[in-house]
């Protein structure tokens, strides 16, 4: 059993990660002069200055497991981070959640507008997988290849996207804990999935390597939504920098609405040291992942 760092450590690479990523997208996101500039703008009030950079976290530290370059690396983190950022501005759009604050701003639709938002949306989505096919992201096609298609199956139908679809028809079904437990994974979890094994398909890793990231990913991604969950209820919408208490309004089925805040905390703990356990392969190098299981539990925002 490894020490795990203090929080001071992975705060300040949590930190170096968001500059590194907030670098990297400013040279990738385009900028137009045309009238066009409308979308490349709205592209980055959505994903510049913003957000924990999670995902991108997990691709880097996963990534540094294997010595892989930091530069092919970094463009796979933000690959992910343009997903997501792609995500949550549908997610907030008046025909899904109808949200009006996103990191402590206001809405991409709220900003802009409706078809822009959705433009935004589509060409951050789009954006992605033109970075991970490109040369710089790995000189191996037969890498770029398998980057490609996994972060598009943790995205699409059978990820992100039909677990965004289940979410909003929940109310429609009965939704026990193996219910929403699917619904998370394919919601959330994927993506996080994804992030955390990228560093193995970067690097050609043992499968036995990449299976301990994937099962880490598998118990960080639920308790990271439960974790969601929690604050959706507990937290406070200027620190968490979006509205709160929008679960329960809506009567939507969470971990927290079936088991009760107490439990729900308690499987978020148990989760985070059940994903602790899967890096035990990789030694001391995995300590800032494990910190990561922690803070994702204990987080405020
Ligand atoms: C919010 O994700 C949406 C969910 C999947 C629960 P994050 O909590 O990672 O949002 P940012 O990127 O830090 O804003
Ligand atoms: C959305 O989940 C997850 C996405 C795929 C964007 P939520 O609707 O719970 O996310 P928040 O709470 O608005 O960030
Ligand atoms: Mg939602
Ligand atoms: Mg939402
Ligand atoms: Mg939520």
């Amino acid at each position: 059993m490894t020490a795990i760092p203090s929080e001071g450590r992975l705060a300040q690479a949590l930190k170096a990660t968001g500059e590194a990523v907030n670098a990297e997208l400013e040279i990738l996101l385009p900028v137009g002069s045309g009238p066009e500039h409308r979308v490349h703008d709205a592209m980055r009030y959505a994903s510049l200055d913003g957000g924990k950079r999670l995902r991108p976290f997990l691709v880097l530290q996963s990534a540094a497991l294997f010595n892989v370059a930091e530069a092919a690396a970094l463009r796979v983190a933000c690959a992910v981070e343009m997903v997501h950022c792609y995500s949550l501005i549908h997610d907030d759009l008046p025909c899904m959640d109808d949200d009006d604050l996103r990191r402590g701003r206001p809405t991409c639709h709220r900003q802009f507008d409706e078809a822009t938002a959705l433009l935004a949306g589509d060409a951050l989505l789009t954006r992605a997988f033109e970075v991970l096919a490109a040369d710089p992201t790995h000189p191996d096609p037969a890498v770029r290849c398998p980057l490609v298609w996994e972060l598009a199956h943790a995205s699409g139908g059978q990820g992100m996207v039909g677990g965004q679809m289940v979410d909003l028809r929940a109310a429609e079904f009965t939704m026990d804990v193996p219910a929403i437990t699917r619904l998370q994974q394919m919601k959330t979890g994927r993506l996080i999935g994804f992030s955390c094994e990228a560093g193995a398909v970067l690097a050609k890793a043992a499968p036995n390597l990449r299976q301990a990231l994937k099962n880490y990913s598998h118990d960080l991604g639920l308790a990271f939504q439960i974790a969601d969950d929690l604050l959706d209820v507990e937290g406070d919408a200027a620190q968490v920098g979006k509205a709160v208490g929008k679960d329960a309004d809506a009567g939507k089925a969470t971990f927290v609405s079936l088991l009760g805040v107490e439990r729900a905390r308690a499987q978020a703990n148990m989760l985070a040291d059940q994903a602790c356990a899967h890096l035990d392969p990789f030694g001391e190098k995995a300590d800032l992942l494990r910190a990561t299981a922690r803070f994702v539990v204990e987080r405020r925002a």
